[in-house]
């Protein structure tokens, strides 16, 4: 989604160093879940800590047009009335999606079992993304669905019977799970999703707070049908993956250490981490009281040497949206990181392996892509100019790269930050980035 008032372009000045305590805004993936189950809960659901992003503003628009009443007295607080389970209505207009693969994929769960149809589109890289991963389970459920080879608009017809089937994961998605699950509250019987390694298991642990019961036998999450939620209090922790670009810019050049506070650190979201202590990094997680079932920290990091290294595949899907940082981390390093296991980044807002391999040789560093991931020479950084190929995570690695550079790196088509970080620009200025945002020329 292109906000027009955002501008087109950064540049970002070498700086020594970056220092201080941060907050960064709250979790993507949580914000979604919380205005979905929240719009199919009975009662009220207050939501604090939301991420008031382009990304969950798309998901709030579209479960107003189904017929949700939600108000935001403050950026961050949200309230949810709950039109219960069997309660949205049809929109009149297709749902846009904006960017956000998580709200198209996670609402063709929530709707393919509804007695109304629905359509959903998004902005031009979501009209890009596969699709029928979600679409194959939801069929089998019984559900009627459409894509356009494979991508959107797709066209739920509503109006099916659904009933729970026992499905394993071709590739490890929280995104399909999590659509699974929700279209099992719908269907008859009851609904296993087995991983092929585990994911992001949010939509597991928000269902806990709402009354759906879910159980887990290791691989495996099972949830009985006809299940009602109970509104519910939800606190958004601090997004860890975007925190994740501090804690690299903090590893890289924090010498009096960089501390990002009030992050969730959810043990499937937290790969970052060990692959960032396995090149030597020193990070420091210390424990918070959380209010809800989502862990959280203060994470303080402290300038080190980095070592390349061959990263566990493992590890990936612990780390899928941190790997565009993960690499600049890796090409400030001593020697050789190898990734692989990491096809998934083909299919994100953008082919993240080729954009960060076009942007890296862009600052002079070595690399060789292969078809599921990539081989980093650590180096020396020049200035240059990056493409982000529109994608926010693409963008905010190389503002980072910053810390390591001889030369500024102007970075194009960064709109898209207001995806997931909006307040970007500010928190990189406050640990000392000299970033300035600038118009397209
Ligand atoms: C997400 C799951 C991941 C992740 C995305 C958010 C979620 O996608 O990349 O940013 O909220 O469930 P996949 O399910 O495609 O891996």
């Amino acid at each position: 989604m292109n906000d027009h008032a955002s501008p087109a372009r950064y540049r970002v000045a070498p700086v020594a160093r970056v220092r201080g305590a941060i907050r960064v805004p709250g979790d993507k993936s949580i914000s979604h879940r919380a205005l979905m189950l929240g719009g199919i809960a009975d009662g009220e659901t207050r939501v604090s800590g939301f991420l008031a992003s382009a990304d969950c503003l798309a998901t709030m628009a579209a479960m107003r047009a189904l017929g949700v009443h939600i108000a935001r007295p403050h950026d961050t607080e949200v309230i949810v009335q709950g039109a219960g389970k069997d309660g949205l209505q049809a929109s009149h207009a297709p749902l846009d999606m904006g960017n956000a693969g998580t709200a198209i994929r996670l609402s063709m769960g929530l709707l393919c079992g509804q007695r109304f149809p629905s359509t959903l589109i998004g902005d031009a890289s979501l009209m890009q993304r596969p699709m029928e991963r979600v679409a194959k389970p939801l069929r089998l459920m019984g559900a009627r669905i459409d894509t356009r080879e494979g991508r959107p608009p797709v066209l739920l017809h509503g109006g099916a019977t659904l009933r729970g089937i026992d499905y394993a994961l071709p590739m490890a998605s929280a995104q399909v799970k999590s659509a699974i699950l929700l279209a099992g509250l719908y269907a008859e019987g009851s609904t296993r999703v087995t991983e092929p390694a585990p994911t992001r298991d949010h939509t597991e642990r928000m269902f806990g707070g709402f009354g759906v019961t879910v159980r887990r036998d290791g691989a495996t999450v099972e949830l009985a049908g006809g299940q009602s939620l109970r509104g519910a209090s939800v606190d958004v922790p601090g997004d860890f993956s975007s925190a994740a670009f501090f804690i690299v810019a903090g590893c890289l050049a924090a010498a009096d250490g960089l501390t990002i506070k009030g992050v969730g650190v959810n043990p499937t979201r937290t790969g970052l981490i060990d692959m960032l202590r396995l090149m030597g990094a020193h990070i420091e997680v210390s424990p918070r009281a959380a209010a809800g079932p989502e862990p959280l920290a203060d994470i303080t990091v402290r300038a080190s040497t980095l070592r390349g290294a061959v990263i566990p595949p493992e590890l990936v899907p612990l780390a899928i949206d941190e790997l565009p940082i993960l690499f600049i981390a890796a090409a400030c390093a001593e020697g050789e990181t190898r990734v692989t296991g990491a096809g998934e980044l083909r299919v994100k807002e953008s082919d993240r392996l080729a954009a960060m391999a076009e942007g890296l040789a862009a600052v002079g560093v070595q690399c060789e892509l292969l078809p599921d991931g990539i081989v980093i020479q650590g180096g020396r950084l020049r200035g240059g100019r990056i493409n982000s190929h529109g994608d926010h995570r693409i963008a905010m690695a190389f503002a980072m790269a910053s810390v390591r550079a001889a030369e500024p790196i102007e970075i194009d088509d960064v709109a898209n930050v207001a995806t997931s970080f909006p307040d970007f620009p500010a928190t990189a200025r406050a640990v000392g980035l000299a970033l300035a945002e600038l118009p397209t020329p």
